[in-house]
């Protein structure tokens, strides 16, 4: 089955052509990176309007990448939520009419689950139950999944989401957007012990995550220290390789203890770390050091697939196919969904001897 997929929830406009779900025969990525730089961070305003400009040029590359024409498609994948409303309506709209004028099945995707999925390429299947750390600009949470397909937050971020404390660790550092590459090439020069950075505490006793206190401590850091951000074109200091060290080292902690601590209490058969976070070097090597200690697998995705595309949106659009569901005319974008299954709450789930704790 031939799936293309289209995703436009952020700032890439992207669209891919999946074989069965697993098989990628193009996947092309417009960012637009460039041009929000100028701003420090995404424009809703400017980004809708670029995927409107793009879409139809991507798609036809992606078409013609894959070397297969328009009629060679059995359905259509689009993420339809969460992220920027604006920008998720243009992809929506124009799967939408491409399908309906192909005469064949859509599907809106979830763009979260859509990074679970993009483990699928390049590693071998996912055995279940699996513990999923989805991290990226906009998310920050670990999912539990026991079988395919059903997903259940175990912990979340209270606040920020660990790629956006990267990108405003990296802006108060003068560094640029967006900030996790950034910050990640400084810190192989820097000292990981240099600064103490605190990592949160949640009151209630929760394994979530917490990272706006670290910002906060970044900011006074640079304020105690005299730090200013970099001026054009200036060479980094040793004390900011230290700084970007220092809170990268912090933010994987933050992240690898409630996976390692999630991981003694759901007993999964296998770990997934993506998202664009997922790209970082010290979190790959950190989870992959906890999944050796426990036993487990990590999956990770390709570096390629990590950050936003859509072979991952297509993949996940297949799985769902395959089951037979299928979007009406009338799904539109929605900001608030969420990768939750209530059944999986009501079901109270059990594996042989372990009853897990949902
Ligand atoms: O998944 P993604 O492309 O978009 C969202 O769905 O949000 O993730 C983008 C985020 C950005 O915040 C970016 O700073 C972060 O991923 N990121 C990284 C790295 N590469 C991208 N964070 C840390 N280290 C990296 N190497
Ligand atoms: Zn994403």
């Amino acid at each position: 089955m031939l799936v293309l997929g289209v995703e436009t929830s952020c700032d890439e406009t992207a669209a891919a052509v999946v074989r069965d779900g697993r098989e990628i025969l193009s996947s092309v990525i417009y960012s637009q990176i460039d041009i929000h730089k100028e701003w420090g961070g995404v424009v809703p305003e400017i980004a809708s309007r670029e995927h409107l400009l793009k879409i139809d040029p991507i798609v036809e590359q992606a078409i013609s990448e894959a070397g297969v024409s328009l009629k060679d498609i059995d359905a259509v994948a689009v993420t339809h939520g969460p992220g920027l409303i604006g920008s998720l309506l243009v992809g929506v709209s124009y799967a939408k009419a491409l399908a309906y004028g192909l005469g064949i099945p859509f599907i809106g995707v979830n763009h979260i689950e859509g990074h679970f999925f993009s483990v699928e390429f390049d590693n071998e299947p996912v055995v279940y139950p699996a513990l999923a750390l989805i991290v990226s600009g906009g998310h920050t949470n670990l999912f539990f999944a026991p079988e395919a397909g059903k997903y259940k937050v175990v912990s979340r971020t209270r606040d920020d989401a660990a790629g956006e404390a990267f990108d405003k660790a990296a802006k108060m550092l003068g560094l640029g957007y967006p900030g996790g590459p950034l910050i990640e090439v400084l810190a192989k020069e820097g000292d990981p012990k240099a600064v103490r950075f605190p990592i949160a505490k949640i009151s209630d006793g929760r394994p979530d995550f917490s990272f706006s206190g670290l910002k906060t401590a970044v900011m006074r850091h640079l304020e105690a220290e005299g730090v200013e951000p970099l001026a054009t074109g200036e060479e980094p200091s040793q004390q900011v390789k230290n700084i970007c060290a220092s809170f990268q080292d912090t933010v994987v902690r933050s992240l690898t203890r409630v996976l390692k601590k999630q991981s003694l209490e759901f007993l999964p058969k296998t770990l997934i770390v993506a998202g664009g976070v997922a790209c970082n070097h010290a979190l790959r090597e950190q989870a992959s050091k906890i999944g050796k200690e426990l036993g487990l697998p990590v999956l990770f995705p390709s570096r390629h697939l990590s950050t936003d595309n859509a072979a991952m949106i297509a993949a996940a659009g297949h799985f769902h196919l395959l089951r037979g569901e299928e979007s009406g005319l009338d799904l539109s974008a929605d900001v608030t969904i969420r990768l939750q299954n209530t059944d999986v709450e009501e079901a109270g789930l059990r594996a042989k001897n372990v009853r897990y704790k949902l």
